[in-house]
């Protein structure tokens, strides 16, 4: 009987800082490597968009491999009809890091940032980090997607599902389609060298890891350095025509072109629309630019080209956050110049 009333509290210390220490133990300190949900969840978060290890057959080399080729095989070995006929999900999605900063949206900044990487600057945004995100479709998405955007906004599988459907224009997917797409997601998530602590705050993460009461604080700074959801506002063209003869920078235009407006018009790569640099394709859109149709690149960027019957096949319009005012007037600069 004393034997066992000593014992309790002495188990009640010991018991709960055996559990903390190896909770603790199994959160990496390599920053390159450690993802920002992992940290977040050793600090006491709640986790969000678990996989739902109760559906059959997802893994993330299926979601990558539908991501870039719009093909998946089953575990039967049975291929499924391409996702899309028109696009795949990086015709308008990077997979890599987007913006030096992440919690701020500037186009200019992430303009050179990706330009610097050789990677596209496009309408959709990055898919690397979506699983730190908890909104969807921000802003003004509702305008074009309706009540769509609903289900979507605070969903990201039903985000996965909306743009397979509207921005991909391709079949539905199925549960294990969409779970495999999460599953790899969660292996592009944010790292914590992506957030650019200083060597103080990444000491206070340090101290805080090991440190209960200090945990809620550092949540909430971690937080603060990415954006939980991609803002999203859409111009008037008219907006930006108003804006012509106001200083431009013609390099910046030729990196608008190349990295966004050829990644889909080169070749015809992601539409029957050929564009490339010779003076031709400049001229051509410097005949079309005062136009109120789809030829003027004033309309195609702030409203895109809808899909018709018979042409399936859209274009999606570029929200400010995607393209700056001042980055269309670069464009309007550089194609003129050229042309
Ligand atoms: C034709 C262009 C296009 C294609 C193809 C496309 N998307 Fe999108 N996607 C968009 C745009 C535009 C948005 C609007 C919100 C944003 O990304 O800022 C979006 C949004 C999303 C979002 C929500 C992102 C956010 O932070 O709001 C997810 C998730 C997504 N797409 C996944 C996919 C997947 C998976 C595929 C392939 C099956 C795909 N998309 C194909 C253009 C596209
Ligand atoms: C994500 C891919 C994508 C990007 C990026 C893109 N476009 Fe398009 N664009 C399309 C698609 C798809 C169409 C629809 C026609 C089709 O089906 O080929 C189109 C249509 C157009 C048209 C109308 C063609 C016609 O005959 O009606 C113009 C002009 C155009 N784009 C210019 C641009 C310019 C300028 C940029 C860069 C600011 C740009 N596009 C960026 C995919 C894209």
């Amino acid at each position: 009987m004393r034997f066992s009333v000593l014992l309790v509290p002495v188990l009640l210390l010991i018991i709960p800082s055996m559990f903390e220490n190896k909770h603790k133990e199994e959160v990496e300190r390599d920053w390159e490597k450690v993802s920002v949900s992992k940290v977040l969840e050793a600090l006491g978060e709640e986790p969000c968009w678990e996989l739902d290890s109760s559906i059959p057959g997802v893994s993330a080399q299926k979601g990558y491999d539908l991501f870039h080729t719009g093909f998946i095989t089953s575990d039967k070995g049975n291929t499924r009809r391409k996702q899309s006929k028109h696009f795949v999900c990086t015709s308008c999605h990077n997979i890599e890091k987007e913006d030096p900063d992440l919690s701020v949206s500037d186009p200019e900044a992430r303009l050179s940032y990706t330009s610097s990487k050789g990677l596209p600057f496009l309408q959709g945004t990055t898919m690397y980090g979506a699983v730190s995100r908890r909104t969807f479709y921000n802003d003004d998405y509702e305008k074009k997607y309706g009540d769509l955007v609903f289900e979507a906004r605070e969903n990201i599988r039903n985000a996965i599902q909306l743009c397979a459907v509207e921005c991909a224009q391709g079949r539905e997917l199925e549960d294990w389609e969409i779970e495999s797409l999460l599953a790899y997601l969660w292996t592009i998530d944010l790292k914590i060298a992506d957030l650019n602590l200083n060597a103080s705050e990444l000491g206070s993460l340090n101290t805080a890891l090991d440190n209960e009461e200090q945990s809620a604080e550092m949540a909430t700074l971690i937080k603060s350095k990415y954006m939980a959801g991609s803002p999203a506002h859409f111009s008037d063209p008219n907006i930006d025509r108003e804006m012509y003869g106001k200083s431009a920078d013609m390099d910046n235009g030729e990196l608008v072109y190349k990295q966004s407006c050829l990644h889909c018009h080169e070749n015809g790569r992601y539409s029957y629309f050929h564009l490339d640099t010779t003076a031709m394709s400049m001229k051509y859109l410097t005949r079309k630019v005062e136009k109120y149709n789809d030829l003027s690149i004033y309309q195609v960027v702030r409203y895109g080209v809808h899909s018709v019957s018979g042409r399936k096949s859209y274009m999606p319009h570029y929200p400010l956050e995607k393209m700056s005012h001042q980055q269309l007037l670069d464009l309007r600069a550089y194609i003129e110049n050229k042309g």
